[in-house]
């Protein structure tokens, strides 16, 4: 395993309310608000009800198909199928968080609790619009994220990356760096694994 950084100050976070594991997802809604663009390593969120700001919630059923559309446009993800996206967000919606612009998902991460880990959030999937980028909107989807679980005793992120994903590289690291905690690399998923000539895919846990 390869400590690649060890973070400084941990960021505090803004609250998004999600239903509690084990109840039903329907009726979540966002809570918070925050205005944008903000710099990536903003900790501390402007509330605002203005009509083009990005807000923050637990993704629903009817989010599914923008997920996708934001997943295939993205032409790095593995596409999954409609049908898996939809899934997500009944059934793993309080491990996830889409990010809303003018109505819409703009962004989304899907995660799940470990079951073998209760305090590990594994993290599947992170995209933003391409239209949204640089703007810290992942970066902020995921402090929600990690604040929201806290409250279940989750401390830890694990992500899988291909090598050249660079751009996800530096979510991650920025996100240890934000908490202040360790972000380390280790070999999971080799090519050979796969059976379709896929990359490498390498284990990074936070905390
Ligand atoms: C990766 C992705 C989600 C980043 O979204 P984003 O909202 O633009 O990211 P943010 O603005 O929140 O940036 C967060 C951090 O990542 C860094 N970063 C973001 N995009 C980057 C890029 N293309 N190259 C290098 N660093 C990048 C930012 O500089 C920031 O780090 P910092 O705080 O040290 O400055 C987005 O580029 C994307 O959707 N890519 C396609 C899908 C993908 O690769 N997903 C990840 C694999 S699951």
């Amino acid at each position: 395993m390869t400590i690649l950084t060890k973070g400084v100050s941990p960021a505090p976070s803004t609250g998004v309310r999600c239903p509690i594991l084990g109840t039903p997802v329907k009726s979540t809604r966002m809570l918070v608000t925050f205005e944008f663009p903000m710099t990536p390593d903003t900790t501390s969120a402007i509330p605002t009800t203005a009509p083009d700001a990005v807000t923050f919630r637990c993704p629903e059923i009817s989010d599914g198909v923008r997920l996708w559309e934001i997943a295939k446009n993205s032409q790095v993800l593995d596409l999954n199928s409609s049908y898996a996206y939809l899934l997500w967000c009944r059934d793993f919606s309080r491990s996830s968080v889409v990010a809303v612009s003018e109505g819409s998902p703009v962004g989304f991460v899907t995660g799940f609790i470990r079951p073998e880990s209760p305090d590990t959030l594994f993290v599947w999937q992170v995209a933003v619009d391409s239209s949204q980028r640089g703007k810290g909107i992942a970066a902020k989807m995921l402090d929600e994220l990690m604040y929201r679980l806290a409250a279940d005793g989750v401390t830890r992120l694990e992500t899988t990356i291909s090598p050249d994903n660079e751009a996800s590289i530096a979510l991650f690291t920025a996100l240890a760096r934000r908490r202040g905690v360790e972000i380390s690399k280790q070999e999971l998923f080799a090519p050979g694994d796969f059976p379709d000539g896929h990359e490498a895919e390498d284990l990074f846990t936070v905390g």
